[in-house]
This record gives structure tokens, C-alpha cells and sequence, in this order.
């Protein structure tokens, strides 16, 4: 009835913004990502008889305003008659400031929650379960390089290319780690109300994909820059003209931009995306990896810098019992 298990958070290149289905929270858009190594959350699901409610924990402290989500998608993963849980969640990073700990808190959680459910799910199952609690997590359930595309009425998540494929390195400059002021979910749906840019955001995004599928296939770095770092503006113009508008961005968020463009004008190969938060990550291969961390280390706002090479997808750690 209890068992444990490790996600990493992934970073999208080409972005997730805006729900077709919000119900069944289901993405507007396709996307593609990568799943880092060296970040993780491990969570622990022990299913109890007689606890009154689901019982959470992060880092050791009760975080009974996040247990809503949690309940709900060990619902989907349990059946809604299942024993309430002790839920143990640990991660090695920032929560909830953009660094994508929803991706890695779901994917781990439906891996864990199955196990103890003794229920026997496929990844592409466990995929759509994570997906259905939060779009991004349905990406962490598969190592390297992944997609999400849509079907007609569900996801299919797979994986573009394997860690051995691609040696690619993620450098996150944290800039505050403090928590985001809007969830995504949140934010994504004020931007399919209000954002003049929407509709053009939702149309372009088969294209977007079509060229990065196209720059892994050719292992062509600047040709993926190009088209994350164009996606991931895109989405942000997308927020900024929200109204309320949604700026994510501090001003270090800008200075690691020019940082990641000095870079490139010096002859390094990286580039940038940004998620639902002021952090910067830096993609690159291995040989500008140091530079490009000395450099971001460097640049005013910054007050981390942590390093990432692309990992696997979620999974059990030891048996379930
Ligand atoms: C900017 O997956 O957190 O990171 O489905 O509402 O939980 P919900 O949203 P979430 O949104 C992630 C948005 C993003 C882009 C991305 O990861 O593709």
C-alpha cells in the first residue's frame, strides 16, 4: 500500500499555453520538451485505513493549500472509493516559481499512487493521468527529448530522442525563487479571454513544432534557438497583452537574456527559454557549459545558478509494498 517515486521537471521548448478542454485539461497546443537529470522531486504514497483526509507533505511541512490537486489526481489514479493517503513530497530545487515542479510533483505522484493502488498502468496510461492534473507533467513521464501531441479527444506523449541521442545541458539562472504571483492554469485562461495575440499563438504553434522536430532531426542547435527562443517570446507577448497583463520577468530576467545573446556573439552555442516565472534557461552542449555558467553566475539579479544534463523519465525507486 506504499510506495515511492522520482520525476524530473522538464522545460518546454516549444510551449504549453492555453487549454482546448479545461475540464479534462486538455492543451490548446502541442509541445515538446526536455527532461532534466539533476532536479527531482521524490514523493512517497502510503495509502492508510482511517486517516479522515489525504495528508500532505513538502519538504517536511504540511501543505494542506495544495492538497485539492493532489486528492484529485489520486482519484483518477485509485478510483474515488480508495483509502485516504499520507503523501511525502521532497524536491532538490524551488517549488512553485517557475521551475516546472508541477511537471515533476504529478509524474511522480501518479507513478508512486499507482504503485501503492496496486495498479498495473502503462507509461502512455500514466502520461494522460498526469496530464489530466497538470498539462506539462504529462512530458516528465518520458526521459530526453519528448512530445505531446493531441488526439482528438486525449494526449499521446512520447520520446523524440533518448539521453544518449543528444547530449544537450540546461543551465537555470534562478533570479528569485520566491512563489509565482498567478498559477499557469490560471494565467493561461486569462490569456484565452483577453489576449488579442491568442488565436495567432494557437495557429502558429504546427509550425513551431514542425521546425524544431526538424532541428533535432539535424542535431542543429542554432536552428532549435531559433525557434524556442521565437516560442517562447511569442507565448510571453501572448501574457503581456493579457489583460490584467502577466509579466513573469524581473529585471534579471532581462540581464540573462543579453548574457545568453552576448554569449552567442562571442561564438557559443546556446540559447534561452522562460517559462511561467522570472528563472532563465540556458540550453547548450557540453563544451559552452562552463562558460555559459560562469557567464549567467555573473550577470546582475542572479543569485544561483544550478546545472542540468538531460534524465530520465518518471519511475519507481524500490519495489512497492
Ligand atoms: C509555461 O502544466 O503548469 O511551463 O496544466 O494548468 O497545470 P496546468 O499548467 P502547467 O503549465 C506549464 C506552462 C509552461 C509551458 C510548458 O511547460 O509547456
Amino acid at each position: 500500500m506504499q510506495a515511492t517515486a522520482r520525476a524530473q521537471p522538464n522545460i518546454a521548448l516549444v510551449k504549453y499555453w492555453g487549454k482546448r478542454d479545461s475540464d479534462r485539461n486538455l492543451p490548446a497546443v502541442d509541445s515538446l520538451s526536455l527532461t532534466l537529470a539533476d532536479l527531482h522531486t521524490d514523493m512517497q504514497v502510503r495509502f492508510e485505513d482511517g486517516l479522515a483526509h489525504d495528508e500532505l507533505t513538502l519538504n517536511a511541512k504540511p501543505r494542506p493549500d495544495l492538497g485539492a490537486r493532489v486528492s484529485r489526481c489520486l482519484d483518477r489514479v485509485a478510483g474515488p472509493g480508495r483509502s485516504r493517503a499520507r503523501i511525502d513530497s521532497h524536491s532538490n530545487f524551488p517549488v512553485g516559481a517557475g521551475l516546472a515542479s508541477s511537471a515533476s510533483s504529478f509524474a511522480a505522484l501518479v507513478v508512486a499512487g499507482a504503485a501503492a493502488a496496486g495498479r498495473k498502468a502503462s507509461r502512455e496510461e500514466l502520461a494522460r493521468l498526469a496530464g489530466a492534473e497538470s498539462g506539462s507533467a504529462a512530458r516528465s513521464l518520458y526521459g530526453g527529448i519528448v512530445e505531446l501531441v493531441n488526439r482528438d479527444d486525449t494526449i499521446d506523449v512520447g520520446m523524440l530522442c533518448s539521453v544518449d541521442d543528444w547530449d544537450l545541458r540546461v543551465v537555470v539562472a534562478v533570479t528569485d525563487a520566491g512563489p509565482k504571483p498567478v498559477a499557469s492554469g490560471d494565467a493561461m485562461e486569462l490569456s484565452r479571454r483577453t489576449s488579442p495575440f491568442y488565436g495567432r499563438w494557437i495557429d502558429e504553434q504546427p509550425a513551431d513544432m514542425a521546425a524544431a522536430r526538424a532541428a533535432l532531426t539535424a542535431r542543429d542547435l542554432d536552428a532549435l534557438g531559433e525557434v524556442a527562443e521565437h516560442n517562447c517570446l511569442k507565448m510571453h507577448s501572448v501574457m503581456w497583452a493579457s489583460r490584467p497583463a502577466m509579466v513573469y520577468w524581473n529585471a534579471a530576467t532581462v540581464n540573462c537574456l543579453q548574457t545568453v545573446r552576448d554569449l552567442r556573439r562571442g561564438g557559443h552555442g546556446v540559447f534561452f527559454t522562460i517559462d511561467a516565472g522570472p528563472q532563465v534557461k540556458a540550453i547548450c552542449t557540453p563544451d559552452h557549459e562552463d562558460a555559459v555558467a560562469a557567464a549567467l553566475a555573473e550577470t546582475a539579479g542572479v543569485r544561483e545558478v544550478l546545472r542540468s544534463r538531460l534524465g530520465e523519465g518518471a519511475r519507481l525507486l524500490g519495489e512497492a509494498a
